[in-house]
């Protein structure tokens, strides 16, 4: 069994709180994250994926295509957005990073398959000190 990552970034706004608290609940709680007028992050994400490695390419996966999928299942849909009101697949969540992690996890596990790998890992940091990683 073979590991490879490929890394990508985007940036993207959010606001953490939760409607039925107000302001300053949602303060005490999110911190800086719950300011009502949104603010940004620059997102590093790594998608780590595992499997065998092709004897014929010497490739586990085709790391082009991987950035394909990551782009089209992901970067489109985050880059430049606001993640609570632009998209789809963290509709109804809070968009914190572990979330995140787990949503774009989602987004991806099949077309990882598809490229004949398994996904194995998705890091993603939301700032440098802060990251989460989810397993499956
Ligand atoms: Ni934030």
């Amino acid at each position: 069994m073979i590991y490879i990552t490929r890394r990508e970034t985007f940036n993207a706004a959010h606001r953490l709180f939760k409607p039925q608290w107000d302001d300053e609940k949602n303060l005490q709680v999110f911190g800086k994250c719950s300011n009502p007028n949104w603010h940004g992050h620059n997102y590093v994400l790594y998608v780590s994926v595992k499997g065998e490695v092709d004897p014929e390419t010497g490739f586990l996966v085709n790391l082009k295509q991987l950035s394909q999928a990551i782009k089209t299942e992901v970067l489109e849909k985050l880059d430049h957005k606001n993640i609570n009101l632009e998209v789809d697949f963290m509709k109804n969540t809070i968009p914190s990073t572990e979330n995140l992690a787990i949503a774009i996890w989602n987004q991806l596990q099949e077309p990882v398959k598809q490229l004949g790998a398994q996904l194995h890992c998705i890091k993603i940091s939301e700032t440098e000190n802060n990251f989460a990683e989810y397993y499956g």
